[in-house]
């Protein structure tokens, strides 16, 4: 599907539908009833519209639309917005995911007429707003269905009276918008991907064939013997179970113009392609959906990758960590010790706590880069949906400035992030009689941020760090228009992408 830019438009771009805005003016008194807002309409609309008696009863009102054709043979798609004043952002997103979905379903084009749809004036926003949330919408798993049923929308295009001028900084926020969306994709068909297919080591590969398509990016993978090498001991604890090797993905990406004040983010991701909890087996109903337990290495390679299609003006590096979490005579016993990279030893009470073992090896090599931060994403713990339920991101860390860009990075792409705090007695709670930790609390609360606090002993002190638990957002998010009712949601990335491209 093409997203096509009609400036000074002087005629539609389609003749099968076109999409128009409608908004709203509340009545003066109660009794009144709201009145639609249609000024912004050509007049050709305003006749036609007047003309059907039925159209009285069409107020631009949120959540209503009206269908009425033109004598030229379009037909006309009017979307109530409600009153304009209160269009935000993310209602501009879910309304135009929604308008999406409605006219993909029956056509095979569609011409908006985004004049109509203008955020606050600003033409550059609403344009990748809609783009953004059109490729997202666009998205389906559909790989492993015998009978596919393919989209017919083929093209949309964006008709306005701005002037031509303005065409090259739009048609480069429709490239950037495209390049985050395709990342978002590939976020979710990795997370989609079953974990009889997705091993580790297919997993790694796939990755590898993706980057190696990128510029200024080199790829590494450490193996098995290199872990070993690297003396990995947490990491390797988790996979000894595994009929499949590990692998620790490496990316290194350099922007095109390098000064002493370029900037370097390091990203880390959990890639467990599935977790059977290990010895410490989860029940039936626990494990089944399992396979998402690599969505935190899916969602950093995704903001990794649209950062560095749209050009980061700063050095990344990512650093996926990737096994299963499986059980045969070798697997990892609980009250196992093992040492990690940086030498700490750590008793092993539950082999279900394996993501913390992963990302406390991989947070260790990535500090061996000396970045300016790390910015860890994963499904970590059950207990962030106690907490924030399943919509929201869970953000901890040891540096409050990198907390609060990230909080404002949320906030600019409309994703829900909120803090929770790491306090000494969670710290404390993590360390163990016999060694110098151990993988879970004493006790369930506060399961999160313990996670983190176990965490935090493998982030070298002067480096900056942030976790983000995404165990509830990375799954369904059925509220949300622009992503699939169920599998992989890709949130997070579009934060993420943008904390980068603003490092
Ligand atoms: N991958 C899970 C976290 C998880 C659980 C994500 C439920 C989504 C839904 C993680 O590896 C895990 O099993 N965590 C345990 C930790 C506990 C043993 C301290 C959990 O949350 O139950
Ligand atoms: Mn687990
Ligand atoms: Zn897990």
């Amino acid at each position: 599907m093409d997203i096509i830019l009609n400036l000074n438009a002087k005629s539609y771009s389609s003749d099968e539908v076109l999409v128009v805005a409608a908004y709203s003016k509340a009545g003066k008194q109660k009794k009144d009833p709201a009145q639609l807002v249609n000024s912004h309409w050509s007049s050709d609309l305003k006749e036609a519209f007047s003309a059907i008696n039925a159209a009285a009863t069409f107020t631009g009102t949120a959540g209503t639309k009206f269908l009425f054709p033109l004598a030229s043979g379009e037909m006309v798609l009017a979307w109530g917005l409600g009153e304009k004043s209160k269009l935000s952002s993310e209602s501009l997103r879910k309304e135009s995911a929604k308008i999406y979905s409605l006219v993909s379903s029956g056509h095979a084009e569609a011409a908006l007429q985004l004049d109509g749809f203008t955020l606050k004036g600003n033409l550059e926003k609403t344009v990748g707003i809609i783009s953004e949330a059109v490729g997202m919408t666009a998205y389906s798993y559909d790989k492993h269905k015998s009978k596919k049923s393919p989209c017919k929308f083929k093209k949309l295009f964006l008709d306005s009276s701005a002037a031509k001028s303005k065409a090259k900084k739009l048609q480069a926020v429709l490239d950037a918008k495209k390049n985050l969306t395709d990342s978002i994709a590939i976020a979710r068909d990795f997370v989609n991907d079953p974990p009889n297919i997705q091993s580790s080591v297919y997993y790694a590969k796939e990755v590898e064939k993706d980057a190696k398509k990128l510029k200024r990016v080199k790829v590494k993978i450490l193996g098995k013997p290199e872990l070993k090498k690297e003396k990995m001991g947490m990491f390797l604890s988790v996979n000894a179970g595994s009929g499949f090797d590990p692998r620790l993905v490496h990316l290194t990406y350099t922007p095109a113009k390098v000064t002493k004040k370029t900037k370097h983010v390091a990203l880390v991701g959990k890639g467990l392609v599935f977790d059977t909890g290990g010895y410490s087996l989860k029940p039936a109903a626990a494990m089944a959906g399992m396979k998402f337990d690599m969505a935190g290495s899916a969602t950093v390679y995704a903001a990794f990758r649209a950062a560095v299609l749209n050009n980061a003006p700063v050095k990344i590096s990512c650093f996926l960590g990737m096994t299963d979490n499986a059980v045969n005579s070798f697997a990892t016993m609980p009250d196992s010790i093992v040492t990690a990279r940086n030498g700490k030893t750590v008793e092993v009470l539950n082999t279900d706590a394996e993501g913390r073992l992963v990302l406390g090896d991989v947070l260790d090599y990535a500090c061996d880069q000396k970045p300016d931060c790390i910015i860890d994403a994963a499904t970590l713990t059950g207990a962030v949906l106690i907490a924030l339920g399943t919509e929201v991101c869970g953000l901890m860390g040891n540096d409050k400035k990198l907390r609060d860009n990230l909080m404002k990075s949320a906030a600019a792409t409309d994703e829900y992030m909120w803090q929770l705090p790491i306090i000494e007695e969670w710290r404390d709670d993590m360390k163990s009689n016999i060694a110098d930790l151990k993988n879970i609390g004493g006790s369930r609360w506060g399961g999160s941020a313990k996670a983190a606090a176990f965490l935090e002993n493998f982030v070298k002190d002067d480096i900056s760090w942030a976790h983000l638990d995404i165990a509830g957002c990375a799954g369904d998010q059925g509220h949300l228009p622009y992503c699939p009712k169920k599998g992989a949601s890709g949130l997070v990335v579009r934060s993420l992408e943008h904390f980068i491209q603003n490092a």
